[in-house]
């Protein structure tokens, strides 16, 4: 298969820049891949909204910037918070006009949410399912678009590099450049190559490298792998945020989220006596930024022995409530909560990766006619701490980037032919399937018992043991059985473990997201750590 433009993603991020060059270019091909279905998203789950400067008498571009670097600690490239917060409301106004619907108040005006570590209100939302919509907007546009070929239940593999050409390619190699993609179709089982001039990778987080994670299956940090794999560079790994709070449902999986913004509305954290702590945590109390609340519930449940604090609603008007969260209202009550009479249990989730694979301010990786945007990106935009509802932001802003780029350069481009087929190395089927499960299971235990929300020295080291093991006993059965997307994801789980680890290794501070015991401080040199 041959395309112009190659999308591995069908979230916010790979349907903003695949509509786009699509509708540039209506004489050249466009094709979308997705692992499972085309809504199988992070983006379908997103809750709170998308920021962005809408009331310019209340809020301004410099408010959402200083937000964002506060919340960024430090490690934001002011550059990049700049042009996202800048260029945000134009995209925002984009998918309105693709037909994404946001909540509206009685005098017709947009209506504005408020989230941990902003200081006005500039969410826009639909409801408490507004990833949902804006995914229905995005792929209802995409069924107008002639050109653009939306293929589904194909896992990509690999990115295809001189490395499969049989040049050597190392990690000190400048012109490592990118031909296509190796796909696993899932219905024939067969691996097939697709030729691309360009391609753009916007496979989304990697929440499911732990236990707990608000991510849906999907979240297995393909595109964070592939790039490694090839030797481009990887940024920040170890800044794995945790959203504070997730519902506690053991033995459910992913968690389910308790939007921000129910905080922003009033909501109160409450530990199991009773207590609002957060007041002794931080003057911005609930709706501190998320790497402080995240940290302060961890500690809250381990000094009182618990696996859960509590959100308090009860006190919140049932009308409201029930018009801009009827998602969380049915949710808490088919499980037995009546938010208005009862507490939510709540405990933190892996939820955003800040880290991923760098790119520059056009979403250029270290590779050549490889872009990445979305939340498999490093933009600079969010330092150690991404602040609440700016990443379906910045995947708009950067998939326009990426397009931007990209047009101006596809005429110089032409297929590479020279890539051979796939080399199976083995044609059996996995014999027992339960080594990956449980391989992965493992992974996710190692993951969130020493790389959390808190860490040390000790466990990062133990954390590092452990998968050498998995890594050595995983490639054997990569070796040696038939590939399969669960072996495949099982893989990339376990170097997007490796990426994390080793960069909450080289960060002797803490900071943002990242906190070590055995370094509490912050470093004076401000550094971003790149593998
Ligand atoms: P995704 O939307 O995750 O899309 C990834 C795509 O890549 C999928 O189509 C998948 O099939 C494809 N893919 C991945 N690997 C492969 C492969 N190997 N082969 C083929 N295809 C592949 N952010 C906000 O700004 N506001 C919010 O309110 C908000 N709420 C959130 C609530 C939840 C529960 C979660 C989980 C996240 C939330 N976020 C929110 C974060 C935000 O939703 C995500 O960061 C964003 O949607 C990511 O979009 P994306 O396009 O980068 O990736
Ligand atoms: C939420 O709704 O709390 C999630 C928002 C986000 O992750 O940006």
């Amino acid at each position: 298969m041959e395309t112009d433009f190659l999308v591995i993603g069908s979230g916010i991020a790979g349907l903003t820049y695949a509509l786009k060059t699509a509708k540039q270019h209506p004489d050249m091909s466009v094709m979308v891949i997705t692992k499972t279905q085309a809504d199988e998203t992070n983006t379908k789950y997103a809750q709170g909204g998308v920021a962005g400067v809408w009331d310019e008498e209340k809020d301004s571009y410099d408010k959402h910037i200083e937000d964002t670097l506060i919340a960024g600690d430090g490690l934001c490239n002011r550059e990049i918070v700049e042009i996202v917060v800048k260029e945000g409301p134009e995209r925002i106004r984009e998918i309105i006009g693709y037909g994404a619907q946001f909540d509206k108040n009685e005098q017709g005006e947009y209506s504005l949410g408020k989230e941990g570590g902003h200081s006005e209100n500039r969410i826009l939302h639909h409801k408490d399912v507004t990833g949902k919509e804006i995914e229905r907007a995005l792929l209802e546009e995409l069924k107008t678009i002639p050109n653009i070929r939306l293929v589904n239940h194909c896992f990509v593999v690999d990115i295809i590099t001189q490395h499969h050409m049989g040049y050597l390619v190392t990690k000190s190699t400048t012109d490592i450049t990118c031909y296509g993609v190796y796909v696993l179709n899932r219905q024939t089982n067969q691996i097939e190559k697709v030729l691309a001039k360009i391609t753009l990778l916007a496979t989304g987080g990697c929440g499911q490298a732990y236990r707990t994670t608000t991510n849906p299956r999907i979240a297995t940090g393909d595109g964070v792998a592939m790039v490694y794999r090839a030797k481009g560079r990887i940024e920040n790994m170890e800044f794995i945020q945790f959203h504070p709070t997730a519902l506690f449902e053991p033995g459910v999986s992913p968690s389910f989220l308790i939007t921000e913004a129910v905080r922003g509305d009033g909501g109160i954290l409450r530990n199991k006596d009773g207590e609002a702590f957060m007041e002794r945590y931080d003057p911005r109390k609930d709706l501190a930024p998320r790497d402080i609340v995240a940290r302060a519930i961890d500690n809250e449940m381990k000094r009182t022995g618990t696996e859960y604090v509590y959100l308090d609603c009860r006190h919140m008007d049932k009308e409201k409530f029930i018009h801009h969260f009827p998602n969380i209202y049915n949710k808490c009550l088919s499980i037995g909560i009546d938010v208005m009479q009862q507490m939510i249990p709540v405990a933190p989730a892996a939820h955003y990766s800040c880290g991923g694979i760098k790119t520059d301010e056009w979403g250029r990786t270290s590779i050549q006619h490889l872009y990445a945007c979305g939340e498999c990106a490093s933009t600079g935009l969010h330092g150690a701490n991404r602040l609440a509802s700016n990443s379906l932001l910045e995947a708009m802003v950067f998939g326009h980037r990426c397009y931007l780029d990209a047009i101006g350069k596809i005429a110089k481009i032409s297929f590479e032919k020279n890539i051979p087929d796939w080399i199976a190395l083995s044609t059996m089927e996995p014999r027992e399937m339960i080594l990956i499960t449980q391989s992965q299971k493992e992974l996710q235990q190692i993951m969130s018992d020493y790389v959390g929300i808190v860490r040390t020295d000790v466990r990062l080291e133990r954390a590092m043991k452990r998968l050498d093991l998995l890594f050595t006993e995983t490639e054997e059965l990569y070796r040696s059985a038939k590939v399969s997307p669960q072996l495949c994801e099982l893989r990339n789980l376990i170097s997007v473990g490796y990426l994390i680890v080793k960069g909450a290794q080289f960060r002797k501070e803490s900071r943002g997201l990242h906190y070590n015991t055995d370094h509490t401080e912050k470093s004076p040199l401000l550094q971003n750590i790149i593998l």
